[in-house]
């Protein structure tokens, strides 16, 4: 791998002053802490010198897969040798300080996007899974792909979503939608995820981008101390207990992975695929 293939968010400023930032990590561009931090080092830049408009995009089939499993589970070859992958059933999960460091990485990304002085929109071309919606959902808006599949399929590994999605998720969508999404896991077409005010506008795949372009340059070109201060009264105004809401929703985080269900869910998750996982039911 070249140095340029190991650079996790790919950062361009064009000519109308917006910057399309492209997360690439691996196969499913999976969220590590190191994605995350480059996500909100970025944005700590942006917010210096802050451009038009900033889009936020993944790969063509995957804006992101979600949290980087693989940072979940104890490393390989720890003394319990229970990680070994010949072994069968529960993985033994990383402690309680590394899961919070996970949720802290999503939590700090999500947070810069959102104070960024500038619209942030994601454009999804593909899917958004977990902490992958999870980031799209600290967008401004969301603008997807009529192939785009969005979801917090998170309930299927035995934990919960842990980078903003019990709180942004519910404050978009409502409640029960986001109840819905979270206790199923289920996956939904960007035509359903339009209907119920997940994303904004739902474009032909091959119009996605020059779809972006024009919203994201439209934006750059508007008033930009007005936008600024328009987008931190909609996020501060409405939203007094956001910080409280992560707060409860880190230590929930936490502490599911204390349980039995995570450890199953997870070791299935990594022997035999996403959603295969038998739950105790406790
Ligand atoms: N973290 C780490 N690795 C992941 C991952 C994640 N979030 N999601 C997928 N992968 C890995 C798979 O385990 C697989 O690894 P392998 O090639 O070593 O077997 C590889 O990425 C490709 O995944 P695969 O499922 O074969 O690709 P696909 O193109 O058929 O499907 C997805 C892609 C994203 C639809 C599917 O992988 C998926 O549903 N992923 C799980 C998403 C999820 O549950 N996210 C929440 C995490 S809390």
């Amino acid at each position: 791998m070249s140095q340029a293939d190991d650079v996790p968010l790919e950062v361009v400023r064009t000519d109308d002053d917006v910057v399309i930032a492209t997360l690439r990590n691996g196969k499913v561009n999976a969220l590590s802490n190191r994605v995350l931090d480059a996500v909100a080092d970025a944005a700590a830049e942006w917010a210096q010198d802050p451009p038009g408009a900033v889009v936020l995009t993944g790969g063509p089939k995957l804006f992101a897969a979600g949290a980087d499993i693989d940072q979940f589970v104890a490393a390989a070859g720890d003394e319990s040798g229970e990680n070994d992958a010949r072994s069968s059933g529960a993985d033994t999960l990383v402690d309680g300080d590394a899961v919070r460091a996970i949720a802290r990485s999503f939590r700090r990304a999500g947070q810069a996007l959102e104070s960024l002085g500038c619209p942030v929109i994601a454009e999804v071309s593909g899917y958004a899974l977990g902490g992958g919606c999870e980031l799209a959902l600290a967008a401004d808006l969301r603008i997807a792909s009529d192939r785009a599949v969005f979801g917090q399929p998170e309930i299927l590994l035995g934990i919960i979503p842990g980078g903003g999605g019990t709180q942004r998720l519910t404050r978009l969508i409502g409640p029960s939608r986001a109840k819905d999404l979270i206790f199923t896991g289920r996956q939904v077409d960007a035509a359903e995820a339009h209907r119920i005010g997940l994303v904004d506008e739902v474009v032909a795949h091959d119009r996605l981008r020059e779809r972006t372009m024009e919203l994201a340059s439209e934006l750059a070109g508007g008033p930009r101390r007005a936008m600024a201060l328009a987008k931190a009264a909609i996020n501060d105004g409405g939203q007094g207990s956001l910080d409280a809401g992560l707060d409860v929703e880190e230590q929930a985080f936490v502490d599911v992975f204390e349980t039995d269900d995570a450890a199953v869910g997870v070791g299935s998750f990594r022997r035999h695929g996403p959603g295969k996982a038998a739950f105790s039911g406790r």
